[in-house]
């Protein structure tokens, strides 16, 4: 055996190579701001817009996707006022609800959307579970939060979408919704959960845009500890057992070793892999910086969000990087 002999020819470099990366699994994240008349820019994150929930620029935008081979969104909305019942996360004229029925009056069912089930972006106290008193103090209730996301979800799925993502990381939270959306007749209705959601600072540019950073406290009494790997393994446990479809550790570059673990444990359950807001600005100020170039960077690093065992990666970078893997363009 001489390795190098497979490595001589970027031909034979292609038809050996392990992991393999093609647009259509790749999801890209979509924000709509009720607040809005027009689109404009996000303020962290510059290179993406955010639309009003039923603006022509958001089919658009979906539409160019869509023809870069792009095939599956993530809807977040921003609610014009957040409030202390995140009323806007369920209204059946929310941002997220008018944006599902808006897509699929101009695109049909072609597009694959999902919509983000939290409500920290739509309370007035910012944590993604229903705050309450207790012994300890100003806690987060989380069996309180398991009917709010019931009834989100119900609305999610009436509005047309075909994924919901609860990522609010409370127990039993994925047996709630899939109760309710059998309840009510939504069998059709995937869940991808947000299995292995990590607290972590990555997330930093994402608050900024959708002014969810908790009012106290932080997230460490729901998300996972990052010195935890082996624990991933019983929250996808769970989540499997209460009827996801799709399960996820988020996020992606600083935690492959916990999505080749949950790979290896769960080989027959699509797992997806969230390359976060923080992971992708810092693709962008190394590109800005003149520190690395960004499409080899891109590239090597989606490759090896892939090659960890991913079957979904979410990036903020979906278009673009669907393009380049149209062209054929590869930095190896
Ligand atoms: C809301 C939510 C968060 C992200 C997706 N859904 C933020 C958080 O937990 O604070 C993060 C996305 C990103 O940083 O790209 N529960």
């Amino acid at each position: 055996m001489r390795p190098r002999r497979t490595r001589l020819s970027k031909a034979i470099r292609d038809l050996v190579a392990e992991a393999r990366l093609e647009p259509s699994q790749l999801m890209l994240p979509v924000f709509v701001n009720e607040s809005l008349g027009e689109p404009r820019r996000l303020d962290p994150m510059p290179w993406l817009m955010e639309y009003p929930p039923e603006h022509p620029s958001l089919a658009s935008a979906v539409s160019e996707a869509l023809d870069a081979g792009v095939k599956s969104f993530l809807v977040f909305g921003e609610p014009r006022a957040k409030d202390a019942a995140a009323s806007r996360a369920y209204a059946r004229d929310g941002p997220v609800q008018r944006a599902l029925r808006y897509l699929r009056r101009e695109l049909g069912w072609e597009p694959l959307l999902a919509a983000d089930l939290c409500i920290c972006g739509y309370h007035e106290e910012g944590h993604c579970g229903v705050p309450a008193n207790s012994r300890r103090g100003r806690i987060v209730d989380n069996d309180q939060t398991l009917s709010l996301y019931r009834r989100i979800a119900l609305s999610q799925a009436e509005a047309g979408a075909d994924v919901v993502a609860p990522s609010g990381m409370m127990d039993g939270q994925v047996a709630a919704i899939r109760d309710a959306l059998e309840e009510e007749g939504y069998w059709d209705v995937a869940i991808m959960a947000y299995s292995a959601k990590y607290a972590s600072v990555f997330y930093g540019p994402f608050r900024d845009v959708m002014h969810s950073t908790p009012r106290w406290g932080d997230r460490r009494g729901y998300q996972m500890d990052p010195r935890n790997a082996r624990e991933a393994l019983e929250e996808v446990a769970l989540d499997v057992e209460e009827g996801a479809d799709i399960v996820m550790v988020k996020p992606a570059l600083a935690y492959l070793d916990v999505i080749r673990l949950v790979k290896d444990s769960f080989p027959h359950v699509p797992l997806a892999a969230y390359n976060v807001s923080g992971e992708a600005v810092l693709v962008e100020l190394a590109a800005r910086e003149g520190l690395a170039e960004k499409r080899p960077l891109l590239l090597e690093i989606l490759y090896s969000i892939r090659r960890a065992g991913a079957d979904i990666i979410i990036t903020y970078h979906a278009v673009e990087a669907a393009r380049l893997l149209r062209e054929g363009w590869t930095p190896f």
